[in-house]
């Protein structure tokens, strides 16, 4: 067994061939709106409706999506690994929810080092989810609450789960304000379950740990543009790792890799998990 730690981190570029339109890219998301506006608290606070009617219209690009041969090959890749002794971790910086999907009868997320499981962290958070502004209560929600065309769209909104854990707790009905959805546990604004710049990332401390220790780091598809995870590779280095970076262009961090795969996620992610991490 080659790898014993393996972390493995991934950005927009592997669910481009999922349909998905990546940041950065041409007619990248980023190009047609202003992260001010649609990706931070102040957006939020000065136009809801905004941010509601742009998050709605990526619930249902990603609700449509489906995940791609680079997907499935990390969450095979790293459960026959993991079942054979290795500590895997799955670092997402997308909120599409893809590799989430891809869970099957092999994949059981965990912790860190827990025997026979893939730790799994979604760094910038979950279309999947809302929080209530006022108590940060999560609720897991797949509503799209404006259409294509801006208009609030109440006709299929469906309850919100507590916990998608335990969904016999029950459902909570949603309420909506002039199309917006309200907190079922104190009647607040829901805003999407996304880290918005400014804010903190889900899990920092947990990946830190992993990628000090870990033998190898691979990153898929980043930019390497965005903090932390563009420090990671550095995290990993520092602790010895062989660091492997794929990518159809070389990413704004290229130069703390030391391998480097040039090529698209669903042919070169496979063909680098078959030859390498085994
Ligand atoms: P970017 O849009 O910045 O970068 C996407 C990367 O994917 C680029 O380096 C492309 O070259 C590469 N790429 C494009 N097509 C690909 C393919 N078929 N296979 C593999 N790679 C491909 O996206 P991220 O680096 O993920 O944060 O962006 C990081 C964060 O910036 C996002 O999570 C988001 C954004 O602001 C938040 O919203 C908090």
């Amino acid at each position: 067994m080659k790898y014993k730690k393996i972390v493995v981190l991934t950005g927009a570029g592997i669910s481009a061939e999922s349909g998905l339109n990546t940041f950065r890219d041409m007619n990248g998301l980023w190009n047609n709106h202003s992260i001010e506006d649609v990706a931070s608290l102040k957006g939020f606070s000065q136009n809801p409706h905004l941010v509601w009617k742009f998050y709605s219209m990526r619930r249902r690009e990603a609700g449509s999506a489906i995940p791609n041969a680079a997907h499935h090959a990390i969450t095979a890749s790293l459960a026959t690994l993991s079942d054979r002794g290795s500590s895997c971790l799955l670092i997402t910086q997308n909120v599409d929810t893809l590799h989430e999907r891809c869970q099957n009868k092999n994949m059981r997320f965990g912790n860190f080092g827990d025997p026979k499981c893939i730790a799994f962290c979604a760094l910038h958070g979950s279309l999947n989810a809302s929080d209530c502004v006022k108590f940060g209560a999560v609720f897991t929600d797949r509503n799209s609450y404006f259409d294509d065309d801006g208009n609030a769209d109440v006709k299929n909104i469906e309850g919100l789960f507590q916990s998608e854990k335990y969904p016999e707790l029950g459902i909570n009905l949603v309420a909506t304000s002039d199309g917006l959805p309200l907190s079922p546990c104190c009647n607040s604004l829901l805003r999407p379950h996304i880290v918005w710049f400014g804010e903190t990332p889900f899990g920092v401390r947990e990946c830190g740990r992993a990628l000090y220790g870990c033998d190898l780091f691979v990153s898929i598809g980043t930019s390497g543009t965005v903090y932390p995870a563009s420090n990671f590779v550095s995290y990993a280095r520092d602790g010895r790792a062989l660091t492997v970076c794929i990518n159809p262009e070389p990413p704004a961090n290229a130069s703390h890799f030391q391998m480097h795969i040039h090529g698209k996620a669903t042919e070169a992610v496979p063909n680098f998990f078959e030859k390498f991490a085994f």
